[in-house]
């Protein structure tokens, strides 16, 4: 007897998959890019210096874009350190926030070469902390530019006439917060992005601008930026970080992550109203409207779990991620992909060793529960369109921060009044995204139960859409229980399988489980 109904509404689309959902995030802090990724001395290294088995890792992921070198990495660096010989460039760079050396061996050629080996777009943070508007215009030239000019023709003068093609910039990261270098007060970042995206689009206007975003501490900073960029900056930042040590808690999640999308949305509404003259600050606050308006898009360039690890010289931010951290992944990739209207670039934070998704050291790599999570999403909607997936499921309570409050204390975590927490009386035991790729002729359906301690039947209806045979590839997450995680010693033991089967008209989905179904049209 089904408890639950999951109606798949085939000609309701939310919204399109677009090409920049599943990015990857690598920085130059911790050991994610110096001593990761990029460590000539391992056994491993290929002759570019990079780890075969870390290059590997991220391919299977099919990273739409990397960001790169930060995050607060980007602080450090001017980027004409990051560019041409090695030998010329400055040995090493100090990332003060944890007072350690980062190498500039990895510098921009060898991201951009990376991003082509592996099909994606490179999305380059410009130090809008202690460089200039004009440093960044000047790097669009070097890297874009085909023209005879200074900066073209350095990047000529480094051995390379073609030029990169960058099409991804964001201008600084968290430049509103006090662990950054060149931290800014909003009017002030506002103006600097104003200047520096009029110049860098001069050189070359088919690039993309990503402005800092703050979300919901301070919508007055969003704000600010918006009405200083609209007409210009093609998308607004937001970080924000998720997960509790109860399992349920980080069911809810993904309830923060919507509310934080609405509240920002709101306001590029208002500021895209601005834009196109019917908003009554228009004429009076800012002169003439912007000639080119179009709406700006959200791009949620760093989110992830973390609620355990600190930032600490030795195993800086290294979080050791179990299954349960893995369906909030899911289900955090679910609300990204609900969005992707107005979500218009996404990347988990980080690749490597931070935050990561894969954990590398001298003895190998394995790949974190989460890792498995991300594919298993990314594979299953890879293109085509997110259709409306009504659910009637039982429902359960449960509480999560209303934003990024650092490390969880477990003990704590417990108790029902801190004022921190939103209260959730009604998260849904199922959590169902489904896609359709016309052009495949393929529907996909990933389902997260939530439900801890027992299964969850429900009954499965199509409308608008019609499966061709009831024999469907069923892909599942697979481990011992919410705590189970991988380690170097046991790299498997949170994995997924794949198996074809019958369907009936009823799922059993198992207690707390990711089930993807891939059906043909
Ligand atoms: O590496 C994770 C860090 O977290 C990023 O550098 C920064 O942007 C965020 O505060």
């Amino acid at each position: 007897m089904a408890e639950a109904e999951i109606i798949v509404m085939g000609c309701n689309t939310l919204a399109d998959i677009h090409p920049f959902l599943y990015g990857q995030f690598i920085e130059m802090a911790g050991t994610c890019i110096n001593g990761g990724l990029y460590d000539p001395t391992h056994p491993q290294a290929r002759s570019d210096g990079l780890r075969a088995d870390v290059v590997e890792g991220l391919r299977e992921l099919r990273p739409t874009h990397i960001r790169y070198p930060g995050g607060c990495g980007a602080t450090y660096f001017d980027w004409q350190e990051l560019v041409g010989p090695r030998d010329e460039r400055p040995r090493a760079k100090l990332f003060r926030t944890q007072n350690t050396a980062q190498s500039t061996a990895f510098g921009i050629p060898e991201a951009h070469a990376l991003c082509r080996e592996l099909g994606a777009e490179l999305y380059l943070t410009v130090n809008a902390h202690t460089q200039s508007p004009e440093d960044a215009a000047h790097l669009v030239e070097y890297l874009n530019s085909t023209r005879p000019t200074r900066w073209a023709d350095l990047r000529r003068t480094h051995g390379r006439e073609e030029p990169y093609g960058v099409k991804l910039f964001g201008l600084g990261n968290e430049i509103y917060g006090n662990w950054q270098a060149g931290q800014k007060s909003a009017t002030e970042y506002a103006r600097w992005c104003r200047e520096a995206i009029l110049q860098m689009k001069r050189v070359d206007p088919t690039i993309q601008v990503v402005v800092c975003g703050l979300g919901r501490p301070n919508p007055e900073w969003d704000r600010t930026v918006l009405f200083e960029t609209v007409g210009l900056a093609d998308m607004i930042s937001v970080h924000n970080y998720f997960g509790r040590p109860i399992f349920r808690d980080s069911m809810s999640a993904f309830r923060v992550c919507e509310a934080m999308f609405n509240g920002l949305n709101a306001l590029i509404d208002e500021a895209a109203d601005t834009a196109l003259g019917v908003h009554p600050l228009t004429h009076r606050e800012l002169g003439s409207p912007p000639a080119v308006p179009f709406r700006p898009l959200i791009a949620f360039d760093e989110w992830n779990v973390w609620y355990r690890s600190k930032h600490d010289p030795e195993h800086d931010l290294e979080e050791y991620f179990n299954f349960g951290d893995a369906l909030t992944v899911a289900s955090l990739l679910h609300v990204v992909l609900r969005n992707a209207r107005t979500v218009g670039l996404s990347n988990i934070s980080l690749a490597l060793n931070t935050l990561a998704l894969m954990m590398a050291d001298k003895r190998g790599l394995f790949k974190q529960t989460t890792w498995y999570a991300h594919k298993a999403i990314r594979d299953a909607h890879a293109a085509g369109r997110v259709v409306e997936t009504p659910v009637a499921a039982p429902v359960f309570c449960a509480k999560h921060e209303r934003f990024f409050c650092g490390i969880v204390n477990p003990e704590k975590a417990r108790d029902e009044k801190l004022p921190s927490l939103l209260h959730f009386n009604d998260v849904s035991a199922l959590d169902v995204l489904a896609s359709i790729d016309d052009h495949r002729k393929r529907m996909t359906l990933s389902v997260i139960q939530k439900l801890e301690d027992r299964p969850l039947t429900a009954a499965l209806t199509f409308r608008g859409v019609t499966p061709r045979t009831d024999r469907v590839m069923v892909t599942r997450l697979v481990g011992a229980s919410v705590t189970a995680g991988n380690t170097m010693d046991q790299p498997e033991a949170v994995h997924l399988t794949t198996e074809t089967v019958r369907l009936g008209e009823t799922v059993t989905f198992p207690p707390a489980s990711l089930t993807v179904f891939e059906f043909d049209l």
